[in-house]
Order: C-alpha cells, then structure tokens, then sequence
C-alpha cells in the first residue's frame, strides 16, 4: 500500500500543482479530496500551461487515472469547460482516466450567487472568497439539503434541483438579490447529468482497491493549510479541511491506509495571501513589488483563479513549524527560489514577539496573529539566476544556507527545492 500526500503548507498558491505533476510520473492515480474550483494549480510542460481548477494535475501524464474525491464540491460546469479544456489541448478525458465520486457534492448557480451576496453583506469585513460558491456549497452539505453527484443519476433530477434552488432563493430575496431561474437551471443540469453520468464511481471502494494491488496514490491538496476550515487563520480560511489528515475522509479510505504515507508539504521560498485576514510577515511597496513581480511573468504572484494581485511577505517560520506539526509532513518541497535571486538579504520569520514575551509556537492557532509581531532574521542573499541550475552543488553557498534555515525553523527535511516553473527545474537536496 502506498499514498503520498501534497499539501500546500501556506495559504495556497505554494506550486502544488508543478509537484503534483513531478511526483505523478511515478503515481497510476491522483485523487483531489477537498475543494472545488477555488483552486488553481499550474503546470507547465514546454510551450503548454494547463491551469486546473477541478480535475487532479496529475492528468497530463497519459498514464494516470484522476479521481475527484467525496470531499470536493464540484460546479458541474466548470468541470465540463475544463474537460473540454484538457481534451482540446490533447489530454486524454475518459470514464477510463477520469473518476467522480458519486457522493461528492454539487456547486449550483445558486451557491455562486449566494457567496457573492455574502461577500456584499459583509462588506468591509469580507472574507475575499473567489467567489466560486465555495463556502454556501459546503454550508448546504452540512445542512444536509445540497445535491450530490448521484443525484445527476436520478430520474427525478429536475425535481430535485428545482427544490434545491427554490429554497436557495428564498435566501438570495432575503439578501437583497435577485432569484434564479428554476426552470433554466434544471433543465442544465439534465444536460449536465447526460455528459457526466459515464464518470461517476464509487471512487472510495476504487481507491481502496487499487492501494490493496499495491498501487500508488498521490493525494492533491488544494488551498492550503492556513486556509484550513479547522486550523487555519478562521474565518479568513476555505470550507473544507485541506490539511494531510483531509485525505482520507476526502477520499474515503481508513486510517491505515495512511500507515507509512509519505507527507509532501509544498512550501513558497516566501510568503503569499489572497483574500483577506492576518499576515503577520507581509511586506509593501518596493520590496513588495520585487515579490510579487509585475506580472511580466507567467508565474507572478497574481491570482491563478481570480487575476487579483497576491499579498506578499517574507517566509513564516512560526506558521510553517504550526503546518509541519498539523499535517505531519514528512518532507518539504520548496519552490520558487528563483525569485530570492539578486536580492541583498533575504528575511524569515523565526519567532513571534507578543508584549515581552518570544514564542516560537503558536499557542491557541493562527487566528489572533495580529497581536504578534514577527522577529527576523536576515541572511545573505546570491545573486546567480538560479533557473538553469539542477545540482545541490551548483547552488550558491548563500542560497544553500537559506534552504537549512528554512529546515531549522520548520523542523523538517526539505528534499528538493524548484527554481522555474518548468518540469525539469527541479534540484534535489543533498545532505
Ligand atoms: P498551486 O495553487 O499551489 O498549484 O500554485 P499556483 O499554480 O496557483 O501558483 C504557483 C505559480 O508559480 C504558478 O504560476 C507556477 O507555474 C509557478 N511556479 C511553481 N514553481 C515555481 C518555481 O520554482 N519558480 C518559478 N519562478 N515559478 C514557479
Ligand atoms: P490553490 O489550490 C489561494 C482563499 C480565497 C479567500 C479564502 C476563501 O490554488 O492553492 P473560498 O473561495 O475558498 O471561499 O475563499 O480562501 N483561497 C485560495 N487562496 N489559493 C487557493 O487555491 C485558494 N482557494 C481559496 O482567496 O481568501
Ligand atoms: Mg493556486
């Protein structure tokens, strides 16, 4: 039995689709267990970019059979269009290399609406959701009155989502915005329904299965762990558990399924947010804009899902040790940096300051984070474009010694850093 999970251990946005796709050469199958299409993970092979929201990244190897786990919430449209995507940029999509579990939940125009009408009403204060429905989708599956792929399956489905957005509109009147047509909605999701039906599965008997003939699964976090429903930096987080743990209720497999797991944490040589909520490292102006680049490059720090410009800060060491602890990570992937070079020092937060006191644990999680204040320390920066580099030993000394600060702070091992967004840009780390 064999399971790898990748988890972004930040706020997302850490490259965990680039890695996905590393490890997925060696994975027949990835399985996305949380989320829906708030996510958007980036892969590049050669002249391609694939942006994925819904379906696993490790789809582009023509190996792999993508599973979408119970645990996500799907908007049946978005994930059409992205098939659609994929298939047009010659992505094989087949019942054969695409698998829906038939209890995971289902994103209506109602739910995109409603998250929207939320954001309006809480105006000030809003979270900066990416407006997918998200939070109102999960809101109903703990109500226990949302939709589910196996509805897609039912006879009555009109009915049933007629009901569903009848009852959804009572709650838009009652925020101010306008109903939904019922009649159009239903008769899209017949459509829906009919395109759909071949995919869905009992993904968690198919998973088990496979682990049990000794196949390897590697897990795709989406958002990432401060963004964590439980854990992360609440209400300023995502409706789902996006931590390791999350896999397997995500995906339906039992406790010793993760016996031996491996725990990849993917991890930002510095610090992004979009959305709102505390940031304890954030920087601005000048040394803001040299992190998040003008957005000449393709992997600028501005939103993949949305566009909207990504805060950024140096590396939380502090919040990365609170990610290590949480999920368990076993390894951790750094990535992006590339983007360090040419800076003269570089920054990272080992320690939080609070009235007298230094804490280098968080005591009580992340959600009070703006009473602390952060303590750097600085270390030499390099200068060497970093991008055509693959060997440990080419590194710039200064840059090697980064990569063992971030180690020291998080108290764990990272196996390999990347410094481009390409395949091949990957260093492994040598002891
Ligand atoms: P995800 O949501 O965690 O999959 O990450 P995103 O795809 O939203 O954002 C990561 C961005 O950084 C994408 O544009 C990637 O192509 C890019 N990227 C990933 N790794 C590296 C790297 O090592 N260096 C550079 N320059 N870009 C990278
Ligand atoms: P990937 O998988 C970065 C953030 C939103 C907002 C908060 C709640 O690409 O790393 P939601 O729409 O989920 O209700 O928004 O979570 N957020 C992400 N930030 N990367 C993501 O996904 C995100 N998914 C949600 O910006 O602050
Ligand atoms: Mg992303």
């Amino acid at each position: 039995m064999s399971l790898q999970i990748i988890v972004g251990a930040q706020w997302g946005d850490e490259g965990k689709g680039r890695i996905v796709d590393w490890f997925a050469s060696q994975a027949q199958i990835v399985a996305r267990y949380n989320g829906g299409d708030n996510a958007g993970h980036t892969v590049t092979v050669g002249e391609k970019v694939f942006k994925l929201h819904l379906i696993p990244s490790g789809i582009i190897h023509p190996h792999t059979v993508a599973v979408m786990g119970n645990g996500m919430v799907i908007n049946p449209r978005s994930l059409l269009d992205e098939m659609q995507a994929l298939e047009s940029a010659g992505v094989e999509i087949s019942p054969r290399r695409l698998r829906i579990s038939y209890c995971a939940h289902l994103i209506t125009p109602a739910h995109c609406a409603l998250d929207a009408a939320l954001e309006a009403a809480r105006g000030k204060d809003n979270i900066g959701t990416t407006g997918r429905g998200i939070g109102p989708a999960y809101t109903d599956k703990a109500a226990r009155t949302n939709l589910r792929v196996a509805d897609l399956l039912a006879p009555d489905l009109p009915e049933r989502v007629r009901q569903n957005i009848e009852t959804a509109n009572r709650s838009l009147l009652s925020l101010g915005a306008p109903a939904l047509d019922v009649v159009q909605i239903a008769a899209a999701f017949t459509d829906y329904a009919r395109q759909l039906a071949p995919f869905i599965a009992d993904t968690a008997l198919e998973l088990h299965t496979a682990l049990q003939s000794g196949q390897h699964l590697l897990a795709e976090g989406a958002q990432g762990s401060l963004l964590d429903i439980d854990h992360g930096t609440y209400p300023f987080v995502t409706s789902s558990s996006t931590l390791a743990p999350g896999t397997l209720v995500g995906l339906g497999l039992g406790l010793t399924a993760a016996h031996g797991a491996v725990i990849t944490g993917v991890c930002k040589a510095f610090q992004t947010r979009v959305g709102s909520g505390p940031f304890p490292t954030e920087v601005f102006e000048q040394t803001a804009e040299r992190l998040r680049g003008t957005g000449e490059n393709p992997w600028d720090e501005f939103g993949t899902t949305t566009g909207r410009p990504r805060r950024v800060g140096w590396l939380d060491g502090v919040l990365l040790r609170y990610a290590v602890r949480l999920n368990g990570i076993t390894e951790l992937v750094l990535t992006k940096l590339d983007v360090l070079s040419g800076l003269k020092t570089v920054s990272i937060c080992e320690a939080y300051r609070r009235e007298d006191k230094t804490l280098t644990e968080l005591v009580f999680g992340p959600s009070h984070l703006d009473a602390y204040q952060p303590v750097f320390t600085s270390l030499p920066g390099w200068n060497a474009d970093l991008g055509a580099i693959r060997r440990w030993r080419d590194l710039p000394e200064a840059a090697c010694a980064y990569i063992r600060a971030v180690e020291r702070v998080a108290g764990a091992p990272v196996s390999m850093v990347s410094v481009g967004p390409e395949r091949e840009q990957m260093i492994v780390v040598e002891a």
